[in-house]
């Protein structure tokens, strides 16, 4: 079979799951990895016959896409500004708008602070931070021993060094460290909106990492809110990802705890995704 052949047979098995541009870019994200054709070769080799091998190789793969498994699960890794993250069922996939939460964080110089990222998940944004600063001591929780587990991998093979630890922050812990910068993509999507959620992302990401399991969509924010008051030190900043539709609410609390400067950020889909505001601190 022709490369060119290949692609048009993939793509029409794609299209039941996904749109014609997502089909194209998992088409060729399969390709690039498994078989080692990037883009530009498969234009200038589209004519070019398969080896039986690497066709079953490839089908392989893509029977797991058909199974409605993410490309990223299938692949792996996703790399993102230099960073090979790894991925499994145990984390959540890195979301773009989380890339532009980290820029925004690294915009202002990070120089010898302490560093804390709640919910840490697949590592990505306390990798982000320590791999972007000068001398900070990054702090890394989650309480899925599954997911520390990948963090920590992430963290050895991009030689990064953090302090990773188990942490249920929505119970009573007796850490004493204030930190400079506290940071958090925690979970903030209401069980009522599954039905508005892709089916490949229900039946393979972590639904903990995903969904707030309390009819009180701003557990998170409060318990953390909370935590940053004793937790924070003085001139201290905390950021959160949030969702659209409770980013005010956020805002809100922010307020009524007292947190001054308070900016909120569209994400680089143009949608007020992020947060920041400083600590009043009494450290
Ligand atoms: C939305 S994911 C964010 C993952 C990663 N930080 C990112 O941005 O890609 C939320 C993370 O919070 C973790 N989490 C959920 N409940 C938690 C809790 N009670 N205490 C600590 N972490 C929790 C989940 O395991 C998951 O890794």
């Amino acid at each position: 079979m022709k490369l060119k052949e290949l692609k048009e047979l993939t793509q029409a098995k794609l299209l039941k799951i996904y749109g014609i541009e997502e089909s194209r870019s998992i088409f060729h994200l399969l390709l690039n990895e498994f078989l080692g054709i990037d883009v530009i070769n498969f234009h200038i080799n589209g004519d070019k016959k398969i080896s039986l091998d690497s066709l079953n190789l490839f089908n392989e793969k893509i029977s797991l896409i058909e199974k409605e498994i993410p490309v990223q699960y299938v692949i792996g890794h996703v790399i993102i500004e230099g960073l090979k993250i790894f991925v499994n069922k145990s984390v959540l996939i890195p979301r773009p708008e989380t890339v532009d939460l980290c820029n925004w964080i690294i915009q202002k110089k990070l120089n010898d602070q302490v560093i804390l990222d709640i919910g840490t998940g697949s590592g990505l944004i306390a990798l982000f931070l320590k791999k972007n600063s000068n001398n900070c001591v990054i702090h890394a929780w989650d309480n899925s021993e599954k997911a520390l587990r990948i963090a920590k991998k992430n963290a050895k093979q991009n030689y990064l060094d953090i302090n990773f630890n188990n942490v249920d922050i929505l119970k009573k812990h007796d850490h004493t460290i204030k930190f400079d910068i506290i940071v958090s993509n925690p979970p903030y999507v209401h069980k009522k909106e599954k039905n508005l959620i892709s089916n490949v992302v229900l039946k393979n990401e972590p639904s903990e990492a995903i969904f707030v399991n309390s009819d009180d969509d701003l557990l998170f924010y409060k318990t953390i809110i909370n935590f940053s008051k004793s937790h924070l030190k003085q001139k201290g900043i905390i950021y959160f990802e949030c969702h659209k539709e409770t980013i005010n609410q956020v805002k809100n609390l922010l307020i009524i705890n007292k947190f001054t400067d308070i900016e909120i950020k569209k994400d680089s889909f143009g949608i007020n995704r992020m947060i920041k505001a400083n600590s009043y601190g009494d450290a």
